[in-house]
Formats: structure tokens, sequence, C-alpha cells
């Protein structure tokens, strides 16, 4: 293997399918691409063939602890004692269009679950991997909607709980570790099951900016949080 080396979550489809697709054009990446169900993942696996870049197909569910860490275990043995350079934390839900006086616990406590202990669980179980690596990139993906400075208003009260969550696990991984590049990036309203028919921005142009964002990220973007074009977010 040459070239760098890439892991995501929830590659089935959506910006992480995109991501996956962008990355395999390039000769020099190898992708490991995650999925909760690969037998049904078909534009995934139609990948596989799309080449010059290597893909590697894991199976992991981000809301179960065995899941993650056995597909990070097969990573790992992948591979065989190289180092993992980024690590895209992809993979969210977005349950309800709920408020702070209408929510329901199940949805808020499945936020949280799939939303922030899920990538915290994945950065934890494939360090062995990142530490290996000269590049140590960890992309956790937010949304505007943590953004209490931006004043989104009530709506998608668990979800945005759950991402400003993740911005501060964030945070909390970069003052860690020092070494590391994690950071937080936005797509922007994208075409996708989540953002809907409405929303603003084709995936392959949100997928092209936050690669443009992370294989240009150094040791200053640790800890903080933009946009799919680069632009810092205040908190
Ligand atoms: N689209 C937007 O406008 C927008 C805006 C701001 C932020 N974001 C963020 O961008 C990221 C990607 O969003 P998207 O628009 O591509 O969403 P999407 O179209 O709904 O895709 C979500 C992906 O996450 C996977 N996933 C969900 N639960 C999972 C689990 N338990 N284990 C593993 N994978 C799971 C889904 O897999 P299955 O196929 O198995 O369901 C799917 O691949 C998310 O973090 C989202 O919060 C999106």
């Amino acid at each position: 293997m040459s070239g760098y080396t890439w892991f995501l979550t929830g590659a089935s489809r959506g910006i992480g399918l995109e991501t996956t697709r962008q990355l395999l054009q390039s000769p020099w990446h190898t992708v490991f691409a995650s999925c909760r169900s690969p037998s049904t993942a078909t534009d995934l696996a139609a990948l596989s063939s799309s080449g010059p870049g290597t893909l590697h197909i894991v199976q992991l569910d981000v809301t179960n602890e065995e899941s993650i860490k056995s597909g990070a275990a097969e990573v790992l043995r992948l591979l065989n004692g190289r180092g993992l350079d980024y690590v895209i934390n992809n993979a969210a839900v977005n349950l309800a269009p709920d408020t702070a006086f209408t929510f329901s616990p199940e949805h808020l406590t499945d936020s949280i679950v799939s939303n922030v202990t899920g990538p915290a669980l994945v950065s934890r179980y494939l360090l062995p991997a990142i530490e290996r690596s000269n590049r140590k990139v960890i992309v956790n993906m937010t949304s505007t909607l943590a953004s209490i400075s931006r004043n989104c208003g009530p709506k998608s009260t668990s979800y945005s709980i759950s991402k400003t969550a993740l911005n501060m696990l964030t945070y909390k991984q970069a003052r860690e570790r020092p070494d590391f590049i994690p950071l937080l990036v936005d797509p922007g309203w994208v075409k996708t099951k989540m953002g809907g028919n409405g929303a603003i921005l084709e995936p392959h142009v949100s997928v092209k900016g936050i690669l443009n964002v992370v294989t240009s990220a150094t040791l200053d973007h640790a800890g903080k949080f933009y946009n799919y074009q680069g632009k810092e977010i205040p908190w």
C-alpha cells in the first residue's frame, strides 16, 4: 500500500457514498468504507470496480460498540501495521424536527448514541492506527445547527444538541492529543436523504470542498469548526 489511507462511516449513501466515490478517483487512496449493512449497500458495492483507488468495505454500526470494535479490528488487520491517515465520522441520524418542549426522550438518547458516542468510540478503537500515521486527521461531520452563535431557532433540538456535543468531543480530542488534527466540518445543506430535495448543494460540490479542507488541514485546524469551503464557523 502506498499513498493515503482513509476510513469513513455511513458510506452506503449520501455524503459518505460521494466521499468514497471521489477518493477512489485517485490511485493514491486506500479507502476503508464502512456501513451498517454491506449486503444492501449496492451503490457502495458498485464502486468496487470504479478504481483506480482501492476500496475495502467494512461492516460497522455506530450504535453498537461490539460492531465498532470488530470493524476497527478488521481495518487494523487490513492495514497490516500501516497508519490510518484520515478518519471521517460521517454517519449520523436526524430523527425528528423536534423542539425543546416537544422532544421524545428516546429520540434525544438515540441521537446522542449515533451522533456522539458512535464517533467517539470509532476514533477510540482506531487509535493505534491513527497513531501510526503522519497525518492523524479525524473529521467529525457536524452541522451549522450545532452553532449557538448562528441562532438557528427552535427546530431539530435533539439533533442540534447531539452535534453541539460532537463539537465538544472534537475540542477535547484536540486538547488531549496535540499531535492529532481532529476537526469539525459542516457539509452545508446537501441534497441527500437527510438534507432533502429542497437542499441547495449537490453532494459532489460539498464533498469536493470537504476533501479540500481536510487534505490541507494542519495542526492549526485542530479542535476548530469549519464549513465545507474552509471558513471557520463560530461556536
Ligand atoms: N445533508 C445535509 O444537508 C447535512 C447538513 C449538515 C450536516 N450533515 C451531516 O453530514 C453527514 C452525512 O449526512 P447525509 O446527508 O449524507 O445523511 P444521509 O443521506 O441520511 O446518510 C446517512 C448515512 O449514515 C448512515 N448511518 C445512519 N445510522 C447509522 C448507524 N447506526 N451505523 C452506521 N451508519 C449509519 C446511513 O446508513 P444506512 O444506509 O444504513 O441508513 C447513511 O449512510 C451527517 O453527519 C450529517 O449530520 C448533513
